[in-house]
């Protein structure tokens, strides 16, 4: 017996001198310790033994295999250990070379504007809220002065989930949703910037998910002339200090009276020419006083309150403050328009 797990161990240590590769130590480990392996074959025959002899020669096939084991691990973790040795003598790594230029990204047009306006706003001791885009019929329109049928419902073709829940085709059921929440806290002063959603065909001037700031203020003696000093101050921000502001009477189910506001053209300065349409003026948003019913609806007494709101569409003005005539230039993460509007760090 002895005799045999001496010329098995010989084997073995003539063997592994001839490994070349992982592969064949691991051949190994079947050679020895397989079904069918030398190791195994040593106590194949144990049935004609005695007890004792049994445990005798047991006690060394095992101890045979834990050496035939370590010994091919051995080997095994030795070549890796000589693999990275070699791959890092070949792999230098040279700290003094210069870094490549890591691309960085930068801040997307409409990132850009929807910050501008919101530090505008914060600085005029506006709050910043938001609400959710998969919104209620309740708080997109019910709420808002636009009962179940109302036609001003077509003017906004909307994303209906159910009948009851849609995709919010405008960010105005925020400030519902904010009156409702601080009722009888007092006045409020809240700009609400966000995704909105329409069944628009996309084309130039469409798309069927664009980004609006809604604007509401609510106090005891908010008058019209409060909303157009704001918006004039707005309009001087965004286009430029010369910028008169021009309201013109409208209709929006949530405000009455209601306007559309129109800045003087930044680019003749209202001499009339392509981006103005000849006109000397630019739409950019719409805006009210808070209707007495939607002001009652969600908490507010209309005979003490008053407010002032308005809605804007970020993609108009980022259009207009950097002449772009496609909408779905914003959406197409095309790297060559972000970059032309937000030059990226280590770019040349
Ligand atoms: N929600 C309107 C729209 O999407 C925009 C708007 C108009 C909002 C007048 C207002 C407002 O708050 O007073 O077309």
């Amino acid at each position: 017996m002895k005799e045999e797990i001496k010329k098995i161990e010989e084997a073995l240590e003539k063997d592994l001198k001839e490994v070349k590769n992982k592969n064949e130590a691991n051949d190994l480990r079947v050679k020895y310790l397989g079904k069918k392996g030398f190791v195994t074959d040593l106590t194949k025959d144990m049935g004609s033994l005695s007890v004792d002899e049994k445990k005798e020669l047991g006690k060394l096939a095992n101890e045979l295999k834990g050496k035939v084991t370590d010994k091919i691990n051995g080997l095994i973790s030795e070549m890796d250990r000589k693999e990275l040795e070699e791959r890092l003598k070949k792999d230098k790594i040279d700290p003094t070379l210069p870094a490549t230029n890591l691309k960085v990204g930068g801040v997307h047009p409409l990132t850009k504007i929807t910050e501008e306006v919101e530090e505008l706003f914060i600085s005029m001791g506006y709050d910043v809220v938001s609400g959710p885009e998969v919104e209620d019929d309740l708080h997109n329109f019910q709420l808002l002065n636009v009962p179940k049928n109302h036609p001003a419902r077509d003017a906004q073709d909307t994303f209906y989930i159910t009948d009851e829940l849609l995709l919010r085709s405008q960010t105005s059921p925020v400030q519902a949703r904010t009156m409702l929440k601080m009722k009888d806290k007092g006045p409020l002063r809240i700009i609400c910037p966000g995704k909105v959603y329409r069944r628009d065909d996309d084309d130039a001037t469409h798309s069927h998910q664009f980004n609006q700031i809604e604007g509401l203020v609510v106090g005891e003696n908010i008058s019209l002339a409060d909303l157009k000093g704001t918006l004039e101050v707005f309009a001087k921000k965004m286009f430029g200090e010369d910028r008169k502001v021009r309201f013109r009477p409208s209709f929006f189910p949530f405000t009455e009276p209601s306007y559309e506001v129109d800045v003087s053209c930044f680019k003749c300065g209202g001499e009339g020419c392509n981006i103005c349409k000849g006109t000397g003026w630019i739409e950019i948003l719409g805006s009210g006083m808070v209707h007495p019913n939607v002001l009652r609806d969600c908490g507010y007494d209309p005979e003490i309150y008053t407010g002032f709101a308005f809605g804007l569409g970020i993609e108009r003005v980022a259009m207009l403050r950097y002449g772009i005539t496609d909408i779905r230039d914003f959406y197409t993460n095309d790297l060559r328009f972000l970059k032309n509007y937000n030059r990226m760090e280590g770019d040349k």
